[in-house]
């Protein structure tokens, strides 16, 4: 069963074809209407099954949007409305999803509910982000910074801000497809561990540094999110605003990263919090890019996850 759970689980060389092969497919499609079907209709006949039990705009519409274009049908789902958020097992819940569709993507809290549901699944089971990583959204940027900038090979990546689940993500794809990454932010909020040695043992070059405008010297790229996750308790809002302040993406920060720095942010983002408007808004930002390939990349990784 070909799962799409992690970045750092998924062979490099799959990931690389995903990304290729979403490219090829992006530019094949240009110019079309959005409700106009790919021509070869990969997904004809069968059924999608999208479960989120936290809130979504990009990932709810662009797998949405995918499906239908690859010819398939969805079902958006929403995990209170199920069985699943009443008391139903999630390895029941697996075992029955597998017999009416073809294909799930859920985005959920804990990791443990993801890994259970695909290990009980028929089917392949797509990580449509968790508390602990958001693989999805990371092969969009992957796209994005290599249609800008050419391979990410060798690069150097700063993330500035909360140690979180994207950054996790950044950190997976680091050691899978060989840039370096550098963290800035402060050391209550530090990425796992975990995450930071198997970068490292994979052979990226992970750099933690507290200063951000050191941090960011010689950036290719610069990347920040929310101070406050969904799964984040919201009292922590102040404590964790206080931390994070220093680490804000804004125009002086930019300026120290040089003219040839790109910025991202996954979105939903707090303007003028952990990043301002004019960098979202300004010539490095490309964060509208990224938007866009979340729906290239997702449908090249269930094309992915359908094959042989
Ligand atoms: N970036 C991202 O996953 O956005 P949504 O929460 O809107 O899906
Ligand atoms: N870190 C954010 C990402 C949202 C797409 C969250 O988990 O809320």
């Amino acid at each position: 069963m070909k799962h799409f759970l992690d970045i750092n689980t998924t062979d490099p060389a799959d990931l690389r074809s995903i990304i290729d092969s979403a490219l090829a497919r992006k530019q094949a499609r240009a110019g079309r209407p959005k409700g106009m079907p790919d021509d070869d209709l990969a997904l004809e006949g069968r059924m999608v099954a999208l479960i989120f039990e936290k809130p979504s705009t990009r990932t709810r519409v662009s797998f949405d949007v995918g499906v239908r274009q690859m010819g398939g049908q969805t079902m958006v789902l929403s995990g209170k409305e199920m069985q699943l958020g009443h008391g139903e097992t999630i390895a029941d819940t697996a075992r029955v999803l597998s017999r009416y569709v073809d294909l799930i993507m859920i985005r959920t809290f804990e990791e443990a509910v993801l890994l259970e549901l695909a290990e009980f699944a028929d089917v392949p089971v797509i990580n449509g982000l968790t508390d602990r990583s958001h693989p999805c959204q990371i092969m969009a940027d992957i796209l994005t910074f290599e249609e800008h900038r050419g391979p990410i090979a060798g690069k150097k990546v700063v993330w500035s801000g909360d140690g979180n689940n994207v950054c996790a993500s950044f950190l997976h794809a680091a050691g899978q497809f060989g840039f370096d990454l550098t963290f800035t932010g402060p050391q209550v909020l530090d990425p796992e561990d975990v995450f930071v040695g198997e970068a490292r043992r994979k052979g990226a070059q992970i750099t933690i540094e507290r200063d951000p405008f050191k941090a960011v010297e010689g950036a290719d790229l610069v990347v920040t999110d929310t101070w406050l996750s969904m799964h984040d308790s919201q009292s922590a809002q102040e404590r964790r605003h206080n931390l994070l302040r220093p680490y804000q993406v804004n125009e002086e920060l930019m300026k120290a990263a040089g003219p040839e720095a790109l910025f991202m942010h996954c979105l939903p983002a707090h303007r003028g919090e952990e990043a301002t408007s004019a960098v979202m808004d300004g010539p490095q930002s490309v964060i509208f890019d990224e938007a866009e390939n979340r729906l290239h990349v997702q449908k090249a990784i269930m094309r992915w996850c359908l094959a042989g």
